[in-house]
Parts: C-alpha cells; structure tokens; sequence
C-alpha cells in the first residue's frame, strides 16, 4: 500500500467517526506500532537511497497530517459532548419558576406601626377639617417655654430634662433646645394666622427620660382650634369623636381637671382602657381608665402674645404622647420594641 492510499484510506474513515474511542482506534490503526504507516517505513529498507529519502520525507508528512487531523476531530468531539451537558442541564428559568426564583421572592414590606398610626390620626382630623401642620424639631427657648407660660424656675426647664443646644457664638446663652413638646408650635402658628384655626401637628418631641415607657425622642400630637364662641363643650366632643374613630366605637372619654400653663381650664384626658374594655386589669390599675391626653381651652395670656384678640376669641388645645397610644392600642409593653426594628415584632402589624 503506498502513501496516498494510506491518506485516502485514513481520510475515508474519519470522516464517519463521532466518537473519542473509535478516533483512539483509528489512530492506533495507521500511527500505533503496528500501524499501516509504520509498516510502509518499514518495507524502506529495501529501497534506494535516493527514494528513502523522498518516502522518508512524504511519510513524515503524512504522519503530521493524521496527528493534526485526529486532534482536530477530538476537539470537535469534545466540544459536541460539552454542548449535549449544557443542554440537559441547563435552567429553564420559565418552566423552572420554583428553582430560579426561590430566593427573589420580593418581600414585601408595609409601614412602621408608628408612621401607620400617625398617618391614621391625621386622616382623621383630615376628615374633621383640621389642616396638618409640622413644626421644628429644634425650637427657641421662647416658642417651647416662654411663650407659652412656663415660668423660667419650672423644673422642666431644667437640664436634666431638656437637652439644650449650645450656640457657639453664645456659649452661655440657653436659647436652642430639642422641643419639649408639640405645644411649641402653638404660638408659631398663630402669630402667622388669625382665627378660624384649625390644626393638627404631628412630629417628634425629646426629653431626658428613659424607661419602658419613656424614650428620649418620641412622637406627640398637638390640637389647636382658636375661633369665636369656641368652649369647652367643643373640646369634648371632638376628643370624643376622634379617639372612638381611633381606638374603637367602644372607646369613651372622661375629664379631669389638670395643670398645664399654657391652658384655663387645664384637663387631664382619660380613655377607656382599650385593653380590657373598661372592666380593669393591670394596665388601667383596676380602674378602666388611662390617662391619655393633656388638653383644656387655650390661656388668653397666649392668645394676647400671639397677636389674637382674647375678648373675640378662644380655643382649645389637646396634646398627646402617639407612642402611649400605639402601645395601648397593640398591647406593647415596651417603648423600645417600637424603635429597634425587629422584623419578628414589626411583622404583626
Ligand atoms: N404639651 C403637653 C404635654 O406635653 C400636653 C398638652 C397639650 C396639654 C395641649 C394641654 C394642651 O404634656
């Protein structure tokens, strides 16, 4: 057999070839010890000098040739075997919903039981016809004590109760704090308008307290109604109607009398204890009430300094702690678990 047929041969045969094993036979076949080319080299022996050396070189050729195509074929054949893997295991992501997707569920979230509560207080004097109205978390010592009639010797003027901002241009003066109380924008506003007033003010209040049931920073708000025969009658029935739509159609309210300087009559606002209907448990000490809001018709004295005549108008004002009544409302008995932001506690809201 001589070399062309051998190529022939060896073309003729890989052609229908597809896979490693049967390439690894071909191979042996022509290139092996035993092989149909290695047999050709063999019968050289036998030739002339002149034609050894041509065959030599033709030979060498061809075994270049069978190497490289085997080589060529073996890839293909890999690169074929690769491609059926990817194609059995590849991830259908639409047929495979469950696998793909598992962990991107979206969670989906909802709002803080506090912003929940606040929002909900607000649409309700929304829908009383009160305009929503924020104040400043940093306040004058004016607009948080002295206007409002806190005398300069009040302990809550003290600083073990109120964190007072140092003013670096006016290191001994005691004029910026973090407000005490929403009460603070009572006299802001109504510098700025005459009555009718009718306004709601959410936002946060800070004292130097606490506890389980105080935290330095914390939400209050603060009523305003200022008009012409505005009473007391007024004022009870809006906290009547707003803490029935906020509490519960069960929720009743009752007065005492109370001291705060900024009001005359002050009242101290007590709620039926949401948490056992009124009957007594411990929240309420046995009695069915909780001590929920400060409120009472607006000091003429307040009125007079924030430019409103008080021979034509009165008013009257409320003010509450909005965390006392979510913990009331949900049974929390702890102020901390409304800031600490575990997902086990916020999810039951
Ligand atoms: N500002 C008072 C407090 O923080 C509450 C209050 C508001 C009382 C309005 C009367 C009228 O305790």
């Amino acid at each position: 057999m001589n070399l062309s047929d051998i190529k022939q041969q060896f073309t003729d045969k890989l052609l229908g070839i597809e896979d490693e094993q049967s390439l690894n036979n071909l191979e042996i076949e022509f290139l092996g010890r035993k092989g149909k080319l290695t047999e050709v080299l063999r019968s050289l022996s036998s030739l002339s000098l002149v034609e050894k050396k041509r065959m030599g070189t033709e030979s060498n050729e061809l075994k270049e040739f069978m190497e490289g195509e085997i080589k060529n074929q073996k890839s293909k054949i890999k690169i074929k075997e690769y491609e059926k893997i990817a194609e059995t295991e590849k991830i259908d992501i639409n047929s495979n919903l469950q696998l793909t997707t598992y962990n991107l569920q979206p969670v989906s979230g909802h709002l803080h039981p506090l912003s929940n509560f606040i929002f909900k207080i607000e649409r309700i004097f929304e829908e009383l016809g009160y305009e929503v109205v924020e104040g400043y978390d940093i306040e004058t010592d004016y607009y948080n004590f002295e206007a409002v009639r806190i005398p300069e010797d009040h302990p809550s003027r003290d600083e073990h109760d109120t964190f007072y901002i140092k003013d670096l241009n006016n290191p001994d003066k005691k004029d910026l704090l973090l407000r005490t109380q929403t009460t603070a924008m009572q006299v802001r506003y109504m510098e700025k308008h005459q009555p009718p007033i009718k306004i709601i003010v959410p936002g946060k209040a800070f004292r130097r307290d606490d506890d389980a049931t105080h935290s330095p920073m914390f939400h209050q708000f603060e009523g305003l109604v200022v008009g012409e025969g505005i009473t007391l009658g007024n004022l009870k029935n809006t906290l009547s109607v707003a803490m029935k739509k906020l509490l519960g159609e069960d929720a009743k309210i009752r007065f005492r009398t109370g001291y705060f300087p900024f009001v005359e009559p002050g009242l101290e606002v007590d709620v039926t204890c949401t948490i056992c209907g009124g009957k007594g448990c411990n929240v309420c000490k046995n009695t069915g009430w909780v001590e929920l809001l400060g409120a009472g018709m607006v000091h003429p004295e307040v009125l007079k300094i924030s430019g409103i005549d008080p021979e034509k108008y009165s008013g009257f004002a409320f003010g509450t702690g909005i965390e006392r009544l979510a913990m009331m409302k949900h049974k929390i008995p702890n102020i901390k678990m409304l800031y600490e932001n575990d997902i086990r506690f916020l999810e039951q809201f």
